[in-house]
């Protein structure tokens, strides 16, 4: 054998869940001081392999190697022992405790002798040492998820481990937030740690990534150097087929409005007010996408139409009619969809099947019920029409969705809420966590939405995701919209400026070069 070891060889990794082939004869090969993307599809097993790295599952076949020598993980706690550390999709944070709490949670190492101040100063230095800044007196509760990854990471950190596995730590962070993390990740690979990375976003993976390792349908699919790569062929190996550009579409907005907000001021959950004076308009046939930083009111906009807090002042018109003190259940009767951002807190019932999600909400209406008794047979068949024809896999009805890859989630919200045929569809951050086929496919559906004359308040931090889809661009800062631009003028550039901040003068509206 020549060169040097691999530090983590994992070779023919089999596993099954029931009758169901997540990973077959899977190979995975890490080496020192390296970042290495793992990527594939929604469902092409990359967690599951992770999960088994990291001793959450058993492989039914298959061998483990660390630095050259046969490991047996069969716990999470084999794996710390071995220097493994997971940044888990779905962070496993217990919100009411502190930070430092967190970070030493479950570490027998600390115990309660340690006590609030020491833990505190000990939290803080690991965070200095590692660039990783936030407060270890904050409640987790209290921070924005960008804080709770720190949270995630530090309390990696802090039981000594050499290979950090990150499960798409940049689905649910802003732009900030993602450069904030690549310096983090950096650094981290230039103190010795190995990360592996898992994204669907391709930018990512040539910004940060060293080598590349794509999964298809639950086997390897290709073994990549990042530099010598390019989109294209890593989208080949994921998906395997070539992409379709985005059709380009012709005008569909009338002149019919659907939604009118004016003056429309709120408070945050803890008193804070979030918006400061919104007013907009969203016509029939038009995506109104709402660009902005995470945190500057975004959230909070799209719960007041939804009905889910309550304005302190403004008006919400819907057809005609002030919304703004309606529930939710009296919002949705008015043709209003929704697809929240959380979907795993709001959108869904983990414990419930496929075909339960997919009537959740009006599985008290016909056909659904009758009389108070739930028809089993007809809430099946619309199960599994919807899951084909939202190519929910896999395509089982009865398949419980906490079991569903993240993206797999996102379809069955998708699904249940574009069904309706809404007049209004307010969605948030639509294709986060999605892979590129299925990002391709949700755009596909919401112009579809837009082009059947449905009026669509589109909240996205991503800002290639609103400039492909929207007609018109918001830009939320402070609670407020700071400038509404057409869709041709909205460069990247000159959003990015307006979501740090930075007010236009008539100036800067002059084309450059005059
Ligand atoms: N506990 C489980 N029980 C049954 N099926 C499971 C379980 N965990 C995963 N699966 C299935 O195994 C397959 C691989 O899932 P996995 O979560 O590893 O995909 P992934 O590549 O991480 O996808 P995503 O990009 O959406 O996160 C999926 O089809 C999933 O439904
Ligand atoms: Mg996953």
């Amino acid at each position: 054998m020549t060169g040097p070891v691999p530090h983590i060889e994992m070779r023919g990794i089999a596993k099954r869940f029931g009758d169901f082939t997540a990973l077959q004869d899977v190979d995975l090969v890490v080496n020192d001081g390296e970042i290495h993307a793992l990527l594939g599809e929604n469902g092409a097993g990359k967690s599951t392999l992770m999960n088994i790295l990291y001793g959450l599952y058993r492989a039914d076949a298959g061998t483990i190697r660390l630095r050259g020598e046969d490991a047996a993980i069969h716990s999470p706690r084999d794996a710390i022992a071995h220097g493994i550390g997971m940044i888990h999709q779905h962070f496993m944070l217990v919100p009411p405790l502190t930070v430092a709490e967190n970070v030493v949670l479950g570490d027998e190492r600390s115990g309660p002798i340690l006590g609030q101040r020491a833990l505190a100063i000990r939290v803080r230095e690991l965070g200095e040492r590692f660039h990783i800044s936030v407060d270890p007196d904050a409640r987790v509760e209290d921070l924005p998820l960008g804080l709770q990854q720190r949270v995630e990471i530090l309390k990696v950190l802090y039981r000594g481990s050499g290979v950090l596995i990150f499960d798409e730590p940049t689905a649910v962070l802003t732009p900030q937030e993602v450069d904030e993390l690549f310096l983090i990740v950096r650094s981290l690979r230039d103190e010795g740690k190995i990360i592996i990375f898992i994204t669907h976003k391709l930018r990512e993976v040539f910004a940060v990534t060293d080598r590349i390792t794509v999964l298809r349908g639950g086997r390897n699919a290709g073994e990549l150097v990042t530099k010598g790569t390019t989109a294209p062929e890593i989208a080949r190996l994921m998906v395997g087929r070539e992409l379709r550009p985005i059709a380009p579409r012709s005008a569909a907005a009338t002149s019919e409005v659907v939604l009118e907000i004016r003056d429309l001021r709120a408070r945050s959950d803890r008193g804070a007010q979030v918006l400061q004076g919104i007013d907009l308009k969203v016509h029939a046939g038009e995506i109104l996408g709402i660009a902005g930083v995470g945190g500057n009111g975004q959230s909070e906009l799209a719960e007041c139409v939804l009905g889910s807090r309550e304005p302190t002042t403004g008006t919400i018109t819907i057809g005609g009619a002030d919304i703004a003190h309606d529930d939710p259940k009296r919002t949705r009767q008015r043709g209003v969809a929704s697809v929240p951002e959380d979907r795993r807190r709001e959108g869904l019932v983990l414990a419930f099947t496929v075909a339960d999600n997919f009537i959740l909400g009006k599985q008290d209406q016909a056909p659904f019920s009758r009389r108070g008794v739930l028809d089993d047979g007809v809430i099946q068949t619309n199960g599994e029409r919807l899951a084909k024809e939202f190519d929910v896999r896999p395509a089982n009805a009865r398949a419980i969705v906490g079991n569903l890859s993240g993206g797999n989630q996102q379809k069955v919200v998708l699904g249940r809420e574009l069904s309706e045929q809404p007049k209004l569809l307010v969605i948030s951050q639509p294709t986060r966590g999605l892979d590129i086929g299925s990002t391709e496919y949700v755009w596909e559906r919401l112009l579809e939405q837009r082009a059947r004359g449905a009026a669509v308040l589109l909240v996205s931090s991503e800002l290639e995701e609103i400039r492909a889809l929207s007609d018109r661009i918001a830009v939320m800062f402070e609670g407020r919209l700071v400038a509404t631009l057409a869709a041709k003028d909205a460069t990247e550039e000159r959003l990015g400026l307006l979501m740090a901040g930075h007010i236009e003068t008539p100036l800067d509206r002059v084309p450059a070069g005059r």
